[in-house]
């Protein structure tokens, strides 16, 4: 008889993205006519990059040559892609650091990183969150280990340090869901607490890019410290467009380390090559050229020029919200606007009212954590006309 993971029985029913996915579908089944605004999942829209296409188009002819071709790669990436990473993303920021290990998306990184640590592990986990942190942790069994750490308007939404101690803690800025950013002051408090305490930070800086102001870290080892204590996810899904190719890194210091239970050192590097070599195969080469040209001249001009315009759309939207009354974060250094739901309903009330009366499709708040009950997320990653149409639908609502 064969016993499932009942672990799983934990979880939601399903995912959040697919439970929006599905009552979106319903909808439109029941009311073709409408033309429905997606602003809900943070993908994006525009088209890749020449620079990124020219470099596929040019990696898929080689692989079509005797000379060219080419089998398994090594697990960890191409050298030529690990190279460009330390050089473009590392050493501009003056971080001396080369430990990196190229995957098919953050998404995945996020959610196997959970395999290389033990089962009695304290984790921290700031509320409302991507989902993926808190859901690998109940796959794998450590639901009764999560400690949330409550990401509050009053407070800006920074997270506090916690208040007990803890061995894990998941951090992501700017921030999935809120849009807002971490300061290099508060971010430094939280490296301190680990390092005091023996912890280890999960730091996902997926959204990075879209950083417009000073003093916000663009990765975490720009903290006096954090070398020693943090692992840091980075995607080029945002930054780059590429939902749909797949490609993103993890970067995992020698020099971080956790514990045996007798108490010996052993490098958090050593354990995921380790599961990296038996459970993955490398990311497809094709792949790793495009990502590698988001590094050159011209990749860089047009990714650069991506990004501006979903701020734009950011900040059409923030303004446009504000303009209607409502009271709005996020949006100048993320492609993530939050605001709060009109005249006290909860996210998902205000997620249907926004989907039958506007129909612009949110994400509601509470599918973030408990944290995230009374806010809605919107995403700039659509049309500057469907963003402009959106706002104009929700003010035409006048709800406020
Ligand atoms: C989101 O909308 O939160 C993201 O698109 C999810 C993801 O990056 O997997």
């Amino acid at each position: 008889m064969a016993k499932i993971n009942e672990n799983y029985l934990e979880l939601e029913d399903s995912y959040l993205f697919s439970t929006i996915a599905k009552k979106v579908a319903e909808y439109q089944k029941n009311n073709p006519d409408k033309k429905i605004i997606k602003l809900g999942i943070g993908d994006v829209t525009k088209p890749i990059v020449p620079a990124v296409i020219q470099a596929m188009h040019k990696a898929v002819d080689e692989m079509g040559t005797s000379e060219g071709f080419r089998g398994y790669g090594p697990e960890q990436g191409y050298e030529f892609l690990r190279k460009a990473i330390v050089e473009n993303e590392y050493k501009d920021l003056g971080i001396e650091l080369d430990e990196i290990f190229v995957s098919d998306g953050a998404k995945c990184d996020c959610g196997n990183i959970v395999e290389i640590f033990g089962e009695d592990n304290k984790i921290a986990i700031t509320d409302p969150v991507y989902p993926v942190y808190v859901d690998t942790n109940i796959m794998s069994g450590k639901k009764k280990n999560i400690v949330y750490l409550p990401v509050l308007e009053k407070n800006n939404f920074v997270p506090e340090l916690p208040t007990e101690k803890v061995d894990i803690i998941y951090l992501c800025f700017p921030n999935n869901p809120t849009g807002m950013a971490i300061s290099k002051q508060n971010l430094k408090k939280f490296v301190d607490y680990a390092i005091e305490n023996k912890s280890i930070i999960l730091y996902d800086a997926a959204y990075e890019a879209f950083i417009t102001e000073e003093n916000i870290p663009h990765s975490i080892y720009e903290i006096e410290g954090a070398k020693e204590v943090a692992i840091e996810f980075k995607s080029y899904s945002k930054t780059a467009g590429f939902t749909g190719l797949r490609c993103g890194y993890v970067v995992i210091p020698k020099s971080v380390k956790g514990y045996t239970k007798s108490g010996d050192l052993v490098e958090m590097n050593k354990l995921w090559n380790r599961r990296t070599t038996t459970k993955f195969n490398g990311t497809a080469y094709v792949i790793q050229r495009a990502a590698e040209a988001v590094y050159s001249e011209e990749g860089r001009k047009q990714i650069k020029a991506n990004i501006k315009d979903y701020l734009e759309n950011a900040k059409i939207i923030k303004e446009g919200l504000i303009e209607a009354g409502f009271t709005v974060y996020g949006g100048i250094n993320s492609p993530y606007v939050w605001l709060k739901t009109p005249n006290n309903m909860t996210s998902w009330e205000f997620f249907d009212e926004l989907l039958e009366k506007a129909n612009v499709v949110g994400t509601p708040g509470s599918g973030f954590g408990v944290f995230g009950e009374g806010f809605l997320r919107l995403t700039a990653f659509g049309t500057k006309e469907n963003s402009i149409e959106a706002i104009n639908r929700i003010k035409q609502l006048k709800i406020n």
